[in-house]
């Protein structure tokens, strides 16, 4: 049985390894038994280090025929390219040296399928067991024996490290046990989640890599030329207030590219189908104006990077999905949080759009959890956070026709003397709300600037099938300039915002319109 991080991790001292001679030949740390490799159309990688220019001869045996591969020691590293191999396993993968010693290194019971990566902050690394319906899915854990789990511990670098220096949990096929940890340690809900409803779908393994931490902002993730990109000098340290309690019980590092260096840049080399991401907590208050920058530049710089590091067999635009920020402080008037959601979509409100292509959002501010135990920034709804998700992903990764995963946005506005006419671009189901639409107005013909201008709410009814009408009062003489929809921390109750799709799955996402 498993002890709890941080009691179990496997340290490795693999850093220092590129410089021996007369060692044996060895894979990198993330390769192990029970692991998921990308299956077809890409190809996987398999890299490791070795004595100076021995070879390196790597077999596939398994299911289809047996292949061998060689390499040679370079630099102190091995690598193959394997050809593309079908969905299935189990495999063994063996490296054996040529010249110095006969060692051979073999993993066994390896599955070819789809390798989702699943990062961000304290949200994602919420486990299975602290989630609602935790035991009801611990003990379904077992049925899922090709949905494969892999953990990067917890660890910071100044500078990009070439292989992780610590694993929290080794590749395994999961048990309650493993995806049970205690709080904020393994396994991801989310992640967890995702995955088996994937598989659920997809029917062929799914290898899950988690590598998260609690209370980290989007720049501890990102390199150096996205923190360029978006003017970012200063470190994070200074700025950052810890006078939030809630965030404070998982608060992370905050330095600008440590946790890229030592959790995600290390996993470059391995072909990936995409990532799935939950942050943005930590950034309500730190750079939460370049936010609309970092966040679509790390997405884009992470593509870059794992198709490169994958020799190109990772897409350069691999979907990646991710969860727009829930609920945290009821009542509250703090900017905060609706900032970041709609930062979240870089401005549009929806994804995939324009700058965000290949991605997609769950929506989540109507879960809220006023009574968690770990606060109610933490909601312990990551059930249906998952599954909002796995749609996102079986329309834009899978692209299955068919899958709306997408609430509804609003596609036209036509504007009269008393009312504003808001049709959206998919049927909804709407109920009256009397706050959650507010109108900003001006007397010139400007954006409004929230902190210029006032906001009023205003009332909206349901009027057919995809429209609604807001009644505008209290311009006094004056343009109705924006209208905003669900712009604050917490808006609705538990699955009562005020529009859903038609079958009331998906909720609307909030939104910024200008009419200039
Ligand atoms: C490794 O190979 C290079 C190039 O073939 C050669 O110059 C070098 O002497 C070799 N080193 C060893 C330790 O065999
Ligand atoms: C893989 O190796 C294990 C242990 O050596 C062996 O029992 C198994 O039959 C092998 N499987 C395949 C597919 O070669
Ligand atoms: C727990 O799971 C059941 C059955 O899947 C579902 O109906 C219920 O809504 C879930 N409860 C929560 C709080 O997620
Ligand atoms: C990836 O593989 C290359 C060898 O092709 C190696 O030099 C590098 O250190 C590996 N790791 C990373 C993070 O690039
Ligand atoms: C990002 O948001 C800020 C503040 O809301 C805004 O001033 C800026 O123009 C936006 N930048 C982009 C690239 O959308
Ligand atoms: C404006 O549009 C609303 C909704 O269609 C309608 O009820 C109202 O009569 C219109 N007002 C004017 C002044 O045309
Ligand atoms: C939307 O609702 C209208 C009126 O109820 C109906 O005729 C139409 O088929 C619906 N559209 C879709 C795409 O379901």
């Amino acid at each position: 049985m498993w002890t709890l991080w941080p009691g179990y991790v496997c340290f490795f001292s693999l850093l220092t390894a590129v410089t021996v001679s007369g060692d044996d030949i060895r894979f990198a740390s993330y390769y192990g038994d029970h692991m998921v490799l990308q299956k077809a159309p890409e190809k996987a990688v398999l890299w490791g280090y070795g004595p100076k220019n021995v070879s390196v001869v790597v077999t596939l045996s398994g299911l289809s025929k047996r292949k061998t591969y060689s390499s040679t020691v370079f630099d102190g590293i091995w690598r193959v390219t394997l050809d593309p191999v079908k969905a299935g396993g189990p495999y063994n993968v063996s490296a054996v040296q040529k010249g110095g010693s006969d060692a051979e290194v073999t993993l066994t019971d390896v599955l070819f399928g789809d390798v989702w990566l699943c990062g961000g902050q304290s949200n994602m690394a919420f486990t299975v067991s602290q989630m609602y319906n935790s035991s009801a899915e611990l003990d379904l854990a077992s049925r899922y024996p090709d949905v494969r789990i892999f953990q990067v511990a917890l660890e910071t670098s100044a500078a990009e490290l070439r292989d992780l220096s610590g694993i929290a949990v080794p590749w395994s096929v999961p048990t309650a046990d493993l995806l049970g940890g205690g709080d904020f340690t393994q396994f991801s809900a989310v992640c967890w989640m995702f995955g088996r409803y994937l598989y659920q779908t997809l029917r062929y393994p799914v290898g899950l890599v988690e590598s998260c931490w609690g209370g980290t902002p989007v720049e501890a993730w990102s390199s150096t030329r996205v923190l360029q990109k978006c003017g970012i000098t200063q470190g994070a340290q200074s700025s950052y207030n810890f006078m939030d309690s809630e965030l404070f019980i998982t608060a992370g590092p905050m330095h600008n590219s440590v946790l890229w260096n030592a959790m995600i840049h290390p996993l470059l080399n391995m072909t990936i189908t995409g990532a799935i991401w939950y942050q943005g907590e930590s950034n309500h208050n730190l750079n939460c104006d370049l936010y609309n920058c970092t966040f679509p530049s790390m997405i884009d710089d992470w593509r870059m990077a794992f198709h490169q590091g994958s020799g190109g067999q990772s897409a350069l635009d691999f979907p990646f999905g991710f969860v727009q920020l829930s609920t945290w402080q009821k009542g509250s008037k703090l900017d905060g949080f609706p900032d970041i959601r709609w930062h979240q979509t870089a401005d549009f409100g929806y994804v995939p759009n324009e700058r965000m292509k290949r991605t997609f959002m769950a929506v989540a501010m109507d879960l809220p959890d006023a009574d968690s135990t770990w606060g109610s920034i933490h909601p312990r709804f990551k059930q249906e956070v998952a599954y909002r998700l796995s749609l996102g992903a079986l329309a834009v990764a899978y692209g299955e026709r068919g899958v709306s995963h997408q609430g509804p946005f609003p596609s036209t506005v036509r504007i009269n003397d008393t009312h504003l006419m808001l049709t959206y671009n998919q049927n909804v189901s709407a109920t009256t709300s009397k706050d959650l639409f507010e109108i900003c107005c001006s007397t010139e013909k400007v954006q409004c600037d929230p902190l210029q201008h006032s906001w009023m709410t205003v009332p909206m009814v349901p009027q057919g099938s995809a429209t609604v009408a807001v009644t505008l009062i209290g311009c006094r003489g004056e343009h109705v300039a924006s209208l905003r929809y669900a712009w604050r921390d917490w808006p609705c109750d538990f699955k009562a915002c005020p529009v859903y799709s038609a079958d009331e799955v998906l909720p609307a996402p909030p939104f910024l319109l200008h009419r200039w």
